[in-house]
């Protein structure tokens, strides 16, 4: 069974700037709610029962979001305002959920699933980038019955325009296992289109397999000199790790740039 998730949310934000140089970018509304409680409810939906943020002390914002008991205490105590109880109820719901662990210097996703290693229990475990909605479909439940059926390692996917390549990773398959199911064969992280192996990209819902901490250890920085969990993953492949791509239904929302950002506010608003 798959219990635990992390959350890389020490990123900087800078394809959403100028507002995360003082303002943590998963908290930013969409459609009125912090874009991270999105994710939040992706998770307990498919049954997770600890969720692992990995923040920095630049992004303490977060933790004090789901830590601001006094604050509300304080509220409730003076007007027993219905509403103000229901928000702190669900507040520490999540609260009681979440570890965090830091990742001060920005070296990479691949660094940040690092800083998990030793809170990680299972032989396999669920990531989930913040920059990536997807709605009316829970991803990482399907994952997980994926990754059941096939006793796999299993990652999000969606075929992207081929002028955008670079933005992602891009894999190419071996076989087909299902009609939504792709055993990858090779995967690269953000290749020019020159180089892409396929126009099918990662989206950002992983399920690893704790073998991954072995080669992040020893991974050397990649593209952009940051140590990419893509890199760990494809040296996982060479040694014969399955990992299969899976198609998911759904509405996908990128909320990492600002174009992207503003688009995923109207249409979650239309939903
Ligand atoms: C990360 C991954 C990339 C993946 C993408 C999905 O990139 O490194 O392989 O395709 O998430 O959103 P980032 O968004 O951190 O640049």
């Amino acid at each position: 069974m798959i219990k635990q998730a992390i959350i890389p949310l020490a990123g900087q934000g800078t394809r959403l700037l100028p507002l995360t140089s003082v303002f943590a970018k998963e908290l930013l509304p969409i459609n009125g709610r912090p874009g991270v409680e999105y994710i939040l409810d992706e998770c307990i939906e498919a049954g997770i029962k600890e969720i692992i943020f990995i923040i920095s002390q630049k992004k303490l914002m977060i933790k004090k979001y789901f830590y601001s008991d006094t604050f509300y205490k304080k509220i409730i105590k003076k007007k027993k305002d219905p509403k103000v109880i229901e928000e702190y109820k669900k507040i520490l719901k999540y609260k009681k959920m979440i570890k965090f662990v830091y990742q001060n210097k920005p070296k990479g996703t691949g660094d940040a699933v690092l800083k998990t290693k030793k809170y990680i229990k299972d032989k396999y475990f669920l990531m989930l980038l913040p920059d990536d909605l997807i709605m009316k479909y829970n991803c990482s439940k399907s994952m997980i019955s994926t990754h059941k059926k096939y006793k796999s390692s299993v990652m999000a996917s969606m075929n992207v325009n081929k002028k955008t390549v670079s933005r992602w990773g891009i894999y190419n398959l071996s076989k087909k296992v299902s009609k939504n199911n792709f055993l990858i064969k090779e995967v690269v992280e953000k290749p020019s289109i020159k180089n892409a192996p396929s126009n099918k990209a990662v989206i950002g819902r992983y399920i690893l397999p704790k073998t991954i901490f072995k080669k992040l250890l020893h991974q050397k920085p990649g593209k952009g000199g940051e140590i990419h969990i893509t890199d760990a993953i494809q040296s996982l492949i060479n040694e014969n790790e399955k990992f299969i791509a899976h198609n998911f239904a759904g509405k996908y929302l990128d909320c990492g740039t600002m174009s992207g950002f503003i688009k995923s506010n109207i249409e979650i608003g239309k939903l």
